[in-house]
Protein backbone atom coordinates (compact mmCIF):
# COMPACT_ATOMS: atom_id res chain seq x y z
CA UNK A 1 0.00 0.00 0.00
CA UNK A 2 2.72 2.56 0.94
CA UNK A 3 4.08 1.94 -2.50
CA UNK A 4 0.74 3.20 -4.25
CA UNK A 5 0.99 6.30 -1.68
CA UNK A 6 4.23 7.84 -2.90
CA UNK A 7 3.58 6.37 -6.72
CA UNK A 8 0.69 9.03 -6.80
CA UNK A 9 1.55 12.43 -8.35
CA UNK A 10 -0.70 14.97 -9.90
CA UNK A 11 -0.83 13.99 -13.71
CA UNK A 12 -1.96 17.40 -16.21
CA UNK A 13 -1.55 15.36 -19.53
CA UNK A 14 -3.59 12.34 -20.74
CA UNK A 15 -3.93 10.39 -23.52
CA UNK A 16 -6.92 10.54 -26.02
CA UNK A 17 -8.47 7.35 -24.62
CA UNK A 18 -11.40 7.01 -22.56
CA UNK A 19 -11.38 5.13 -18.94
CA UNK A 20 -13.60 1.83 -19.06
CA UNK A 21 -16.52 1.75 -17.16
CA UNK A 22 -15.23 -0.64 -14.74
CA UNK A 23 -12.15 1.22 -13.97
CA UNK A 24 -14.73 3.93 -12.40
CA UNK A 25 -16.65 1.87 -10.74
CA UNK A 26 -13.53 0.43 -9.19
CA UNK A 27 -12.28 4.45 -8.07
CA UNK A 28 -15.82 5.35 -6.90
CA UNK A 29 -15.78 2.11 -4.83
CA UNK A 30 -12.86 3.24 -3.53
CA UNK A 31 -13.87 6.74 -2.61
CA UNK A 32 -16.69 5.56 -0.61
CA UNK A 33 -14.65 3.55 1.05
CA UNK A 34 -12.84 6.58 2.90
CA UNK A 35 -13.49 7.24 6.49
CA UNK A 36 -16.25 9.52 7.40
CA UNK A 37 -17.18 11.78 10.22
CA UNK A 38 -20.24 10.03 12.58
CA UNK A 39 -20.25 7.21 9.90
CA UNK A 40 -22.72 9.76 7.66
CA UNK A 41 -21.04 8.95 4.25
CA UNK A 42 -22.97 11.81 2.80
CA UNK A 43 -20.87 11.80 -0.22
CA UNK A 44 -22.12 12.16 -3.87
CA UNK A 45 -19.60 11.71 -7.16
CA UNK A 46 -20.66 13.53 -10.20
CA UNK A 47 -19.10 11.72 -13.29
CA UNK A 48 -17.83 13.55 -16.12
CA UNK A 49 -17.28 12.16 -18.87
CA UNK A 50 -18.77 14.33 -22.11
CA UNK A 51 -15.67 15.52 -23.82
CA UNK A 52 -18.15 18.68 -24.33
CA UNK A 53 -18.51 19.48 -20.58
CA UNK A 54 -14.89 18.09 -19.90
CA UNK A 55 -13.94 21.10 -21.98
CA UNK A 56 -16.44 23.70 -20.76
CA UNK A 57 -15.61 23.13 -16.97
CA UNK A 58 -11.39 23.47 -18.54
CA UNK A 59 -12.60 26.82 -19.08
CA UNK A 60 -14.56 27.41 -15.79
CA UNK A 61 -11.94 26.05 -13.25
CA UNK A 62 -9.01 28.36 -13.56
CA UNK A 63 -6.59 25.84 -12.99
CA UNK A 64 -7.93 23.06 -14.73
CA UNK A 65 -7.06 23.42 -18.27
CA UNK A 66 -5.45 19.69 -18.57
CA UNK A 67 -9.79 18.98 -18.40
CA UNK A 68 -9.32 19.59 -22.08
CA UNK A 69 -7.17 16.66 -22.33
CA UNK A 70 -8.70 14.22 -19.79
CA UNK A 71 -10.47 11.62 -20.78
CA UNK A 72 -13.22 11.70 -17.26
CA UNK A 73 -13.61 14.07 -14.02
CA UNK A 74 -15.29 13.11 -10.43
CA UNK A 75 -17.05 16.21 -8.80
CA UNK A 76 -16.86 14.61 -5.09
CA UNK A 77 -19.54 16.88 -3.32
CA UNK A 78 -21.25 16.58 0.20
CA UNK A 79 -24.79 16.54 1.20
CA UNK A 80 -25.56 19.22 3.62
CA UNK A 81 -28.81 17.52 4.77
CA UNK A 82 -27.43 14.41 5.59
CA UNK A 83 -24.07 15.92 7.50
CA UNK A 84 -25.12 19.12 8.77
CA UNK A 85 -21.71 19.99 10.50
CA UNK A 86 -19.72 21.01 6.95
CA UNK A 87 -16.53 21.06 8.33
CA UNK A 88 -16.90 17.27 8.51
CA UNK A 89 -18.60 17.13 5.26
CA UNK A 90 -15.91 19.15 3.96
CA UNK A 91 -12.97 16.40 5.65
CA UNK A 92 -15.28 13.47 4.08
CA UNK A 93 -15.02 15.03 0.92
CA UNK A 94 -11.42 15.36 0.91
CA UNK A 95 -10.39 12.02 2.75
CA UNK A 96 -12.87 9.87 -0.45
CA UNK A 97 -11.00 12.47 -2.89
CA UNK A 98 -7.38 10.85 -1.76
CA UNK A 99 -9.06 7.31 -2.17
CA UNK A 100 -9.87 8.68 -6.06
CA UNK A 101 -6.51 9.66 -6.36
CA UNK A 102 -4.74 6.43 -4.41
CA UNK A 103 -7.19 3.95 -6.60
CA UNK A 104 -6.57 5.38 -9.98
CA UNK A 105 -3.16 5.12 -9.28
CA UNK A 106 -3.10 1.70 -8.48
CA UNK A 107 -5.03 1.38 -12.13
CA UNK A 108 -2.59 2.99 -13.76
CA UNK A 109 -4.82 6.17 -14.79
CA UNK A 110 -3.62 9.47 -14.01
CA UNK A 111 -5.35 12.07 -11.80
CA UNK A 112 -4.72 15.20 -10.48
CA UNK A 113 -7.17 16.98 -7.49
CA UNK A 114 -8.59 19.84 -8.67
CA UNK A 115 -9.83 22.58 -5.63
CA UNK A 116 -13.29 23.98 -5.77
CA UNK A 117 -14.03 24.56 -2.00
CA UNK A 118 -13.57 26.84 -0.02
CA UNK A 119 -13.53 29.18 -3.48
CA UNK A 120 -17.17 30.29 -3.41
CA UNK A 121 -17.34 31.63 -6.92
CA UNK A 122 -16.00 28.53 -7.97
CA UNK A 123 -18.36 26.53 -6.31
CA UNK A 124 -21.19 28.38 -7.07
CA UNK A 125 -19.73 28.71 -10.96
CA UNK A 126 -19.56 24.41 -10.63
CA UNK A 127 -22.53 24.26 -9.09
CA UNK A 128 -24.71 25.91 -11.34
CA UNK A 129 -22.97 24.60 -14.64
CA UNK A 130 -23.61 20.53 -13.42
CA UNK A 131 -27.06 21.68 -12.06
CA UNK A 132 -26.29 20.50 -8.65
CA UNK A 133 -28.67 21.41 -6.03
CA UNK A 134 -28.45 24.15 -3.17
CA UNK A 135 -28.09 21.81 -0.55
CA UNK A 136 -24.91 19.92 -2.36
CA UNK A 137 -21.65 21.40 -1.62
CA UNK A 138 -19.40 20.59 -3.85
CA UNK A 139 -15.72 20.41 -3.01
CA UNK A 140 -13.00 18.53 -5.18
CA UNK A 141 -13.08 17.75 -8.76
CA UNK A 142 -10.74 15.12 -10.07
CA UNK A 143 -9.33 14.88 -13.26
CA UNK A 144 -8.73 11.24 -14.77
CA UNK A 145 -7.13 9.76 -17.59
CA UNK A 146 -4.22 7.87 -19.18
CA UNK A 147 -1.14 9.61 -18.38
CA UNK A 148 0.75 11.13 -21.18
CA UNK A 149 3.50 12.02 -18.76
CA UNK A 150 5.77 10.17 -16.39
CA UNK A 151 6.68 11.84 -12.80
CA UNK A 152 9.29 10.35 -10.63
CA UNK A 153 8.22 8.97 -7.49
CA UNK A 154 6.58 10.89 -4.80
CA UNK A 155 9.61 11.33 -1.44
CA UNK A 156 8.79 13.62 0.79
CA UNK A 157 10.56 14.15 4.43
CA UNK A 158 10.17 17.34 6.21
CA UNK A 159 11.49 16.91 9.33
CA UNK A 160 10.78 20.12 10.37
CA UNK A 161 6.89 19.38 10.39
CA UNK A 162 7.23 16.44 12.69
CA UNK A 163 7.22 17.09 16.84
CA UNK A 164 7.01 14.46 19.21
CA UNK A 165 5.43 14.60 22.23
CA UNK A 166 5.57 18.38 22.37
CA UNK A 167 5.83 21.27 20.05
C1 LIG B 1 -6.93 21.05 -2.09
C2 LIG B 1 -6.08 20.91 -3.33
C3 LIG B 1 -6.34 21.70 -4.43
C4 LIG B 1 -5.58 21.56 -5.61
N1 LIG B 1 -5.92 22.31 -6.69
C5 LIG B 1 -5.25 22.13 -7.85
C6 LIG B 1 -5.67 22.81 -9.03
O1 LIG B 1 -6.64 23.57 -9.02
N2 LIG B 1 -4.98 22.58 -10.18
C7 LIG B 1 -3.92 21.72 -10.24
O2 LIG B 1 -3.34 21.55 -11.31
N3 LIG B 1 -3.49 21.04 -9.13
C8 LIG B 1 -4.15 21.22 -7.96
N4 LIG B 1 -3.78 20.49 -6.84
C9 LIG B 1 -2.66 19.55 -6.92
C10 LIG B 1 -1.39 20.11 -6.24
O3 LIG B 1 -0.88 21.16 -7.02
C11 LIG B 1 -0.36 18.96 -6.09
O4 LIG B 1 -0.89 17.96 -5.25
C12 LIG B 1 0.97 19.45 -5.51
O5 LIG B 1 1.60 20.33 -6.40
C13 LIG B 1 1.92 18.28 -5.20
O6 LIG B 1 2.19 17.51 -6.37
P1 LIG B 1 1.87 15.93 -6.38
O7 LIG B 1 0.37 15.78 -6.26
O8 LIG B 1 2.38 15.45 -7.72
O9 LIG B 1 2.58 15.29 -5.22
C14 LIG B 1 -4.50 20.63 -5.65
C15 LIG B 1 -4.25 19.84 -4.53
C16 LIG B 1 -5.03 19.95 -3.38
C17 LIG B 1 -4.77 19.05 -2.20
Amino acid sequence: MSKLIFRRRSIRKFKDEPLPDEAISQILKAAMAAPSANNVKAWHFVVITKRELLDQLAEIHPYGKMLKEAAAAILVCGNTQKQSVTGYLYMDCAAATQNILLEATSLDIGSVWLGVFPREARMLEISNFLKIPETILPVSLVALGYPAEQKPINNPWQAEAIHYNKW
